[in-house]
């Protein structure tokens, strides 16, 4: 395992690796829990070259004070990857990513982006995302890299991206890990107070909530399904930002509650905004609904 930190060190550690087999890459801001220990180790799975980055990418962030809060933990996420199975792990300084007079972004137009979380955060969020994944993309030249589903909208306007771009990248994404009490992991739960990490627990509550009132017919319409998950997040000690349910490739509000169903949601607890989701399958609307939640599934490749 090697770390590189400048984008020339890079570029000459994947040519000399490249070509044993397909190249995996798994992009991080860092903090590395076990959800990115999941998408390394599928990774090391699949690939021959596994290339991890570790960089806090401050044009994703809409709020100052969110990014200088970022954890950040650069040495122990080398070792954290290293163990999961990555061989090189890049590691740049911002001047690297965006050299001076930088005047590029790489954007994704449209309801993927407005919506949800570009709605809360701002448009710039993921201009901020796709501008930072296209370049590390460019710079690594992986065919396969790795998102996590709890950031499913990100992975949604990612493979966007890629396939706008007609970049020779296969998205793949990884089901959510989650702690054995269902709080999804996330690098920003090491800023919860134990307190805090209770209220936490409202947001995958109230997802599984819904599912369930879904699936057993008591909600079934996505508007009324929406009103009681931003209820159930409040309910549970969170400031709720949004609840929706929308169709999980455009992202758009779901009408009446059938077929394949995204559940997400975003909520404060104290100084920490959290998000997550969850998949959902209505076979078909009878009078007595079946369900099931996709994670209940083998796990696939893909949303
Ligand atoms: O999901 C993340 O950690 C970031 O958004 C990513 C994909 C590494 C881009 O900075």
């Amino acid at each position: 395992m090697s770390t590189v930190r400048t984008t020339a060190e890079l570029r000459a550690a994947v040519a000399a690796g490249r070509g044993a087999g397909p190249v995996g890459f798994v992009p991080t801001m860092g903090a590395l829990h076990a959800g990115h220990e999941s998408l390394i180790r599928r990774a090391r799975s699949e690939c021959a070259l596994v290339v991890v980055s570790v960089f806090v990418n401050p044009t994703q962030f809409d709020d100052p004070a969110d990014l200088d809060a970022y954890p950040r933990s650069a040495e122990r996420d080398v070792a954290v990857a290293a163990a999961a199975g990555a061989d090189l792990v890049f590691l740049p300084e911002a001047g690297e990513l965006y050299p001076p007079g930088d005047a590029t972004r790489v954007v994704v137009r449209g309801p993927l982006t407005e919506s949800l979380e570009g709605a809360h955060r701002g448009a710039g969020h993921f201009d901020g995302v796709t501008t930072v994944v296209a370049r590390l993309l460019n710079l690594v030249g992986p065919d396969r890299a790795y998102f996590g589903a709890k950031d499913a909208q990100q992975a949604l306007v990612v493979r966007r991206m890629a396939r706008d771009l007609r970049l020779p990248v296969e998205i793949v994404t990884c089901p959510t890990v989650r702690d054995a009490d269902g709080l999804a992991l996330s690098s920003r739960n090491a800023r919860l107070s134990p307190a805090e990490r209770e209220r936490a627990l409202s947001l995958s509550r109230a997802l599984g909530a819904c599912a369930e009132a879904i699936a057993d017919g008591r909600l079934r319409h996505g508007a009324e399904a929406a009103d009681a998950g931003l209820r159930a997040l409040a309910a549970g000690g969170a400031e709720p930002e949004y609840f929706a349910v929308v169709d999980p490739e455009t992202l758009e509000p779901a009408g009446p509650l059938e077929g394949e169903l995204l559940l997400a949601c975003a909520a404060r607890v104290g100084d920490v905004r959290l998000i997550d989701n969850l998949s959902l399958t209505v076979p078909q609307f009878t009078d007595e609904p079946e369900a099931a939640t996709r994670e209940d599934r083998a796990p696939t490749a893909a949303t």
